[in-house]
């Protein structure tokens, strides 16, 4: 028997894929810095300030781990209960995944494969790009000239058509330009086309807390009701405080509903991780109060930083966007140095921008602290 040579050509993929570019640990950083673990803020992930939710705390010290022995319910029953009480969709509508991320390589391994065209409205969120090309299918990006500026939708669908492109990405509200689309204009990219759209609506709930809406006051699914090719993509990451458990849900359209169910991991959400998930959204108020407090912080932080002269796009999320007028690579170094990790980019068209996640008021007074020290914002 001879040993298989040059392993890598038997791959479905000629190439390298460019992954998705993975940021350092807390403890790596602190490693790194000379710093302790504690001293470590991420303002880079876009995750809930302040802390887990009571409710998660309580059920996580509950876990029984005598159940980590056997299988979960393969159908997700309570979470699918729990995620249509708080959404109103149909439970057998919603396919539960190991975070948003496993259900954007879900959709795009649903609809795309070798050759075909995948539409992404940039900047955005990396991975739809990432697995488009996993998929072997080609990105056709769709770019702003500015990343204050709003998307124009036409240009979306008109490139979309043109392409012929399977498989559409809209996030409203958008990572990192934190605007989102009205649904008339979601309507316009998606309705009579021949691609599926799928809309990633992670950020919606802080988008409704910054209206004072009231919870799913931003819900896409009476637009679901009469677009077949809409899927929307949520996740419990950002809004309960979850990104470590991984519980994320595309909602689909009642002709796709047995397909995706069909397709789908039959267990990639663990038992610890439906359990802490099931308790955030049996508390809803304690969610929707984070949020409020979230955007309030959101406001404060924003004329902080508008303060020093920044330019601070409005945001209907939970970070903000926003242009320094001097070099903002080495303000995010600066800041790094004490601890505070905010997100700059190294070109392109972020390039001299900073997405700067709100966190906890104290948290939010460290690095405005920080920033008013001219070493920190030169
Ligand atoms: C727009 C968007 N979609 C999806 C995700 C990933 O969500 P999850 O942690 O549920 O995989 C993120 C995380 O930053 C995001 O910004």
């Amino acid at each position: 028997m001879s040993a298989t040579r040059d392993a890598e050509s038997l791959l479905r993929l000629p190439g390298a894929i460019d992954p998705y570019p993975a940021e350092p640990s807390d403890a790596d950083l602190a490693a790194q810095l000379g710093l302790p673990p504690e001293a470590i803020v991420r303002f880079d992930m876009n995750t809930l300030g302040g802390g887990p939710l009571p409710g998660v705390v309580h059920a996580l010290r509950r876990y029984d781990a005598a159940a980590l022995v056997e299988y979960g319910d393969q159908a997700y029953r309570a979470l699918r209960q729990a995620l249509a009480e708080a959404t109103g969709a149909p439970g057998h509508r919603i396919i539960p995944g190991a975070g948003a991320d496993e259900l954007i390589r879900l959709a795009t391994t649903m609809v795309v494969g070798g050759g075909d065209v995948v539409v992404v409205p940039v900047p955005t969120f990396p991975m739809f790009a990432v697995e488009a090309r996993l998929a072997g299918a080609t990105v056709v990006e769709v770019p702003r000239r500015d990343p204050g500026e709003r998307q124009d939708v036409a240009d979306i669908r008109r490139l979309a058509e043109e392409r012929g492109a399977r498989l559409v990405w809209l996030c409203s509200p958008n990572n990192p330009t934190a605007d989102a689309h009205e649904p008339d204009e979601i309507a316009a990219v998606a309705d009579g086309l021949s691609a599926i759209v799928v809309v990633d609506a992670v950020y919606q709930e802080f988008a409704e807390a910054s209206a004072g809406e009231p919870p799913e006051g931003r819900s896409l699914l009476p637009l679901q009701e009469r677009l077949p090719n809409l899927l929307i993509l949520r996740s419990l990451a950002k809004s309960h405080g979850l990104a470590g458990a991984r519980v994320g849900y595309l909602t689909v359209p009642e002709v796709l509903a047995d397909r995706f169910e069909a397709a789908r991991l039959p267990l990639a959400i663990g038992g610890p991780s439906e359990a802490v998930a099931l308790a955030a959204l049996a508390d809803g108020d304690a969610a929707r109060q984070r949020h409020r407090l979230v955007v309030r912080e959101r406001e404060r932080l924003a004329a902080g930083l508008s303060g020093f002269g920044w330019r601070v796009l409005p945001s209907l999320t939970n970070f903000v966007l926003v242009r320094p007028p001097g070099a903002a690579v080495a303000i995010a170094e600066a800041l790094l140095r004490r601890g505070l990790v905010v997100r700059s980019y190294a070109g392109g068209a972020l390039g001299g921008w900073l997405r700067i996640t709100v966190r906890a008021p104290a948290e939010n007074d460290r690095l405005l602290a920080a920033l008013a020290e001219p070493a920190a914002s030169a």
